[in-house]
């Protein structure tokens, strides 16, 4: 297995470690930490049918005979407060008022990754727990750096906290059984890194496109490694997002989001993101900062991908009613990463709403 570290302040350090048919070891792994005695595994409808037995057998061979498992139903839908509210009840009852050291193990994509540590981070005021990512978007993205949280009023990530977890375990072989739509939504996070730090990693995704799509592991596993090498990089400067470094990440996520929710969560993630890259790309050619050529290459690949660059699913005056609810606007202004050259970013946040609103326009399809 690979690792990579997260090297934080104080005790919130701790390792990613990459492997391949390597779910089997994470027992043991977690027994030689020593970071919880009883085992509460938070997972979705999908991915619980799948892997969740054969964790819990691991975890019985490791020594961990005190183990609980909460499934809610796969999706972004269940991404909020009713989902959160079950799984606590449940929690509650699992550790029964003994505080019994209980380590919450995330199995699944970002949803269960986000929730869960989200429940992690409350529970008791906050427990350790674990993520293991089994969606490329959370092999690439969502599996590190301790932004947990749920939607509120169907606004994105509106209420969390940060909480890092103690261990980030990937097995990739559980990709496996990925469907196509989840690995291009994947994919738009990626193209998200090459574009703000690093342009090779966008002319390797488009290289290889074919191959990962496929779900050729030996072409993805560098791709899962590079991105969350940038990603741990960033966070380590700016842990908690108040510095304007780790704000970089969210290109492409400000209209992104408001899409997602305008869209009554219709379009993945991903697909959101796709979105809202190529508005931001929009955005910057329009002020005269970012050259066309460069933003029709990323919209090229995103397309050859197969994610969109147009909106449908939503009215316009919805994704301008999200845009006003983003968690990033200051004084009402909603503040934009924008691309300057492939590998460098701008925040600009003095953008005219009639500009936001000819771009969007433009983009509906
Ligand atoms: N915390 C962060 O830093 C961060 C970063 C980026 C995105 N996110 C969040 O992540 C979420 C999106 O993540 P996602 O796309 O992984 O969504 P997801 O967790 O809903 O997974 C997408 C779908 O794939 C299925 N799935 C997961 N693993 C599978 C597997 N191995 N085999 C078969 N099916 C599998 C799931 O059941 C689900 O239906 C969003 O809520 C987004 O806001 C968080």
């Amino acid at each position: 297995m690979k690792t990579i570290s997260i090297n934080l302040n104080k005790n919130r350090a701790y390792d990613i470690l990459i492997g391949r048919d390597n779910l089997g070891a994470i027992g043991t792994q977690l027994k030689a930490m020593n970071v919880g005695e009883s085992i509460f595994i938070i997972t979705d409808s999908k991915v619980g049918g799948l892997y969740a037995e054969r964790l819990i057998d691991i975890f019985r061979k490791a020594g961990f005979h005190d183990t609980d498992l909460a499934r809610f139903p796969h999706g972004e839908k269940s991404k909020n407060i009713k989902t959160y509210t079950e799984l606590m009840t449940r929690l509650a009852k699992f550790d029964g008022g003994f505080n019994k050291n209980v380590l919450v193990v995330n199995l699944g994509g970002g949803v269960p990754g986000d929730v869960g540590g989200f429940v992690a981070a409350t529970f008791n005021r906050g427990v350790n727990y674990v993520q293991i990512p089994t969606t490329l978007l959370a092999n690439v993205d969502s599996g590190i750096g301790g932004k947990v949280g749920i939607d509120f009023h169907n606004i994105k990530n509106k209420v969390g906290s940060f909480h890092q977890p103690v261990l980030v375990f990937v097995d990739l072989s559980l990709l496996k059984t990925l469907n196509l739509r989840e690995i291009r939504s994947g994919l738009a996070e990626v193209v998200k890194y090459g574009v703000i730090a690093d342009p090779p990693l966008l002319g390797y995704v488009e290289k290889h496109v074919k191959d990962i799509l496929a779900l050729n592991l030996d072409v993805i596993e560098p791709i899962v490694e590079k991105s969350y090498r940038l990603k741990a990089r960033i966070v380590e400067q700016d842990e908690k997002d108040t510095r304007g470094i780790r704000m970089v990440l969210n290109y492409g996520h400000t209209i992104g989001h408001a899409v997602e929710s305008a869209a009554g969560f219709k379009y993945s993630h991903g697909e959101s993101v796709s979105i809202g890259m190529v508005c931001a790309n929009d955005l910057a050619c329009e002020i005269g900062i970012f050259n066309r050529p460069e933003a029709e290459r990323i919209e090229t690949l995103l397309s050859k991908i197969g994610l969109p660059v147009k909106i449908a699913h939503c009215k316009l005056a919805d994704i301008i009613r999200f845009l006003k609810h983003d968690k990033k606007s200051v004084n009402g202004a909603n503040r934009f990463v924008l691309p300057v050259k492939l590998g460098k970013t701008e925040i600009k946040s003095a953008i005219p709403p009639e500009l936001i609103k000819k771009v969007l326009k433009k983009r509906m399809a």
